[in-house]
């Protein structure tokens, strides 16, 4: 295939696909600002200069259908071979992966790793020359001239913190995404004031282990430290942040969520199982009875806290005593939501060795279970919510129904109501008269209502 193709002759349009976690989303956030940057605008796929691919290896399945869609992308390469085909992320920077890709899709131009987002603009000039590949092992220094980035709505992510140090026995993180690297607290701050100054009014500051964000800083920080920072910039509403991790969760952090009026009383607190010889197993460093000690703390700190989960049903070995343990855990702490995933073998793990992986049908029937007892709980957890009084911050226009408006609570739940597109990014009262599994229906209460 012809690659004798100039940059400036392209239609200078680009499609992103993305993939995977949150973190994902907000490096396709860094990309379209470099493509922005170069004066590229966003296209169908069938019509773009450029075709990227944001990947995500967590699980198996995703990696199965990226693979299915990098072949999918050749069609567009066949009719139009100047299109520039780039593929990037977390996937890419599993050992061998970036030359397999190289190998066995060769129409591929770009093959880029999550330490090389920056180097996107001169990969796009430099492909016009054959195959570029650039996919670093180690993360080097935290990059922040990244390009402003244009976000449209009233909430955006903001990264603090880059990689992983835990090295869980199941995931492929740390591996694609290095050590920890914190951002400098002035550099959050400069990218929230500036998100503020383009209409958005609530932050969710991202890293894969927040409570160990900051010390890797000269002088350290804590994260509630910076909880106070953010909560002191003027024109934001509310702040949200994920993940927390168990065994670094501490009582710190929610006396800064207490002090601090714009961080929503929500916390992401990952258990993963409820056995404790699961939890050794997946080197997650605590036990059962640490992370209920902790939920205790956290609930009689802010009785109305939200609490949501990760749980990974069937991790090697996993018995049906083990699994009965992770039933109880959820009985007992009551979580308003919990994310459950089926384990997923990921090669260069220590899990993925494990000789006893729990069979397919077993897998799927536990995590049918699970759901079915989560769902019931979470149900149980919005009908209590009815008959009160709600702050909800104001998204949008519902997408289900255009009549209704859309936002979510503090701890939040998605509140649907009627009201007026005027109120997008104002908080307002919203009295509960309907739960579902997933949603809160409600009707406006004015102002002096006293929310929860
Ligand atoms: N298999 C299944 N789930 C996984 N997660 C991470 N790695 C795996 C895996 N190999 C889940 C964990 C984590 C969430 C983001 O993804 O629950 O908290
Ligand atoms: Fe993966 Fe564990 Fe790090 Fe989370 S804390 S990213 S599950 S290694």
């Amino acid at each position: 295939m012809s690659r004798s193709r100039l940059v400036s002759d392209k239609k200078n349009t680009y499609h992103i696909l993305t993939y995977g976690c949150q973190m994902n989303e907000r490096d396709t956030e860094s990309l379209t600002g470099f493509l922005r940057q170069m004066g590229y605008r966003e296209a169908a796929p069938d019509e773009a200069g450029i075709l990227l691919i944001n990947t995500c290896c967590v699980r198996e399945s995703a990696e199965r259908k990226i693979l299915g869609k990098l072949g999918e992308l050749r069609k567009y390469k066949l009719a139009r071979p100047e299109t520039v085909i780039g593929i990037g992320g977390c996937m890419v920077q599993q050992p061998g992966m970036g030359e397999r890709i190289r190998k066995e899709y060769p129409y591929v131009d770009i093959v880029f790793g999550t330490h090389n987002l920056h180097q996107l603009p001169r990969m796009i000039e430099q492909c016009q020359f054959g195959q570029v590949v650039e996919v670093w092992d180690s993360e080097g220094e935290v990059v922040e001239d990244l390009p402003e980035r244009k976000v449209e709505g009233i909430k955006a992510h903001v990264t603090i913190m880059y990689g992983c140090n835990n090295f869980c026995s199941y995931c492929i993180v740390p591996h694609v995404r290095g050590r920890e690297r914190s951002r400098n607290p002035e550099d959050v701050v400069k990218e929230v004031h500036s998100l503020v100054g383009q209409g958005v009014k609530e932050v969710t500051l991202l890293g894969q282990n927040v409570n160990s964000y900051g010390k890797d800083l000269q002088p350290p920080v804590t994260f509630a430290d910076l909880l106070r920072i953010v909560n002191g910039i003027d024109g934001l509403k509310r702040i949200r942040f994920t993940t927390s991790h168990p065994k670094d969760f501490d009582l710190a952090l929610i006396e800064a969520m207490a002090e601090s009026d714009k961080v929503c009383e929500h916390i992401h607190l990952p258990v993963q199982a409820g056995s404790n010889r699961i939890l050794t197993a997946m080197n997650r460093g605590y036990t059962r009875e640490h992370y209920m000690e902790m939920i205790s703390r956290i609930r009689e700190a802010m009785p109305q806290v939200a609490l949501t989960t990760d749980i990974i049903v069937g991790f090697p070995g996993e018995t049906e005593e083990d699994f009965a343990d992770t039933l109880d855990l959820v009985e007992k702490v009551r979580y308003d939501n919990a994310f459950t995933f089926l384990y997923s073998k990921r090669s260069g793990t220590p899990a993925a060795e494990l000789a006893e992986q729990v069979d397919a049908d077993t897998k799927k029937a536990r995590f049918q279970r699970l759901l079915q007892l989560q769902n019931g709980i979470s149900l149980e957890h919005n009908k209590a919510h009815i008959g009160t009084l709600h702050e909800v911050l104001v998204e949008g226009r519902s997408k289900t129904n255009k009549e209704l408006m859309t936002g979510r609570t503090r701890g939040n739940k998605i509140v649907v109501f009627a009201g007026d597109e005027h109120q997008a990014g104002e908080t307002v009262c919203v009295r509960i008269d309907e739960a579902r599994t997933w949603t809160l229906l409600g009707t406006l209460v004015p102002q002096n209502g006293q929310p929860q």
